[in-house]
């Protein structure tokens, strides 16, 4: 088999005592699209910060490529800064900068920096591939509704034509009309440049639309992995309370604890 684009082996996790990954193992392979669902709270962004380097992992080993990434300092971690792409939670646009500017920002800001011109340009094709017209680069972010936001995170994300992209609750806070639309833009816009996608979601409509494979996280490790399609004959009771968001099963939220 080919070697994995993203490789996550026994990675643990903890803040004081509070054990928030506690051996995950996941494996996307190129060119798929993975999608971690789970619940509020399980660690799906703090897992995600570890693959970005972010947090440093206790202990387990991360791969990108085959080549261990936890640890790199400076120059390595510049260059594998440079494959990845990423859309945070809230679309996390830099609210002072125009909306090309937020789009060209590792082109105007990065260690491969280019002409503002050219940024320009580049910043107009990528708004253009999220439905966008140049004339909305001019604007600051306060501008923009929420949707409006998203489609500007995600041509932020795709502007380096980046080889692994990174989608944190791509469709939180929006409708689930506008969240439909999202889900289609990461879909053909992913697919033109060919990336490898991590998602984490807890939305199972847009996992759904967006995934080639699907991993659920509880409790601080990867219960369940399989195809998109064989989600709802996953035979774990868990995955089925998660899908149908059954408040009875196996999960307890421990909110409802004493
Ligand atoms: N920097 C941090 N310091 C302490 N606790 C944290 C930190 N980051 C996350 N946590 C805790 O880790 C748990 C998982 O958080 P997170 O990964 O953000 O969950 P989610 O699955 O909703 O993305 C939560 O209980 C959160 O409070
Ligand atoms: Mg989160």
């Amino acid at each position: 088999m080919a070697t994995p684009k993203i490789e996550l082996i026994d990675v643990h996790k903890r803040f004081g005592t509070k054990k928030v990954l506690n051996g995950v193992n996941l494996t996307i392979q190129s060119g798929q699209s993975m999608v971690v669902i789970g619940g509020s709270g399980t660690g799906k962004s703090v897992m995600l910060k570890c693959i970005l380097g972010l947090l440093t992992p206790d202990k387990g080993t991360i791969k990108i490529d085959g080549t261990p990434v936890t640890g790199l300092r400076g120059k390595r971690d510049d260059d594998l800064m440079s494959k990845f792409g990423m859309l945070f939670q809230g679309a996390a646009l830099f609210d002072s900068k125009r909306v090309w500017e937020n789009v060209a920002f590792s082109l105007l800001y990065g260690h491969k920096r280019v002409a503002r011109g050219k940024a320009r340009a580049i910043a107009n094709e990528n708004l253009a591939k999220v439905g966008l017209g140049p004339e909305v680069g001019d604007l600051y972010p306060a501008e923009l509704s929420g949707g409006m936001q998203k489609r500007v995170g995600l041509a932020r994300a795709i502007a380096n034509t980046p080889d692994i992209i990174f989608f944190d609750e791509p469709t939180t806070g929006l409708d689930p009309i506008m969240a439909d639309v999202i889900n289609d833009l990461i879909v053909s816009t992913v697919k033109n440049i060919g990336a490898t996608t991590l998602s984490i979601t807890h939305d199972m409509a847009s996992a759904r639309k967006i995934a080639d494979q699907i991993a659920m996280i509880y409790k601080g490790r990867i219960i369940w992995a399989g195809p998109a399609e064989s989600i709802d004959d996953s035979g774990n009771a868990m995955v089925d309370q998660f899908i149908h968001g059954r408040a009875e099963g196996p999960i307890q939220m421990d909110v409802l604890k004493p």
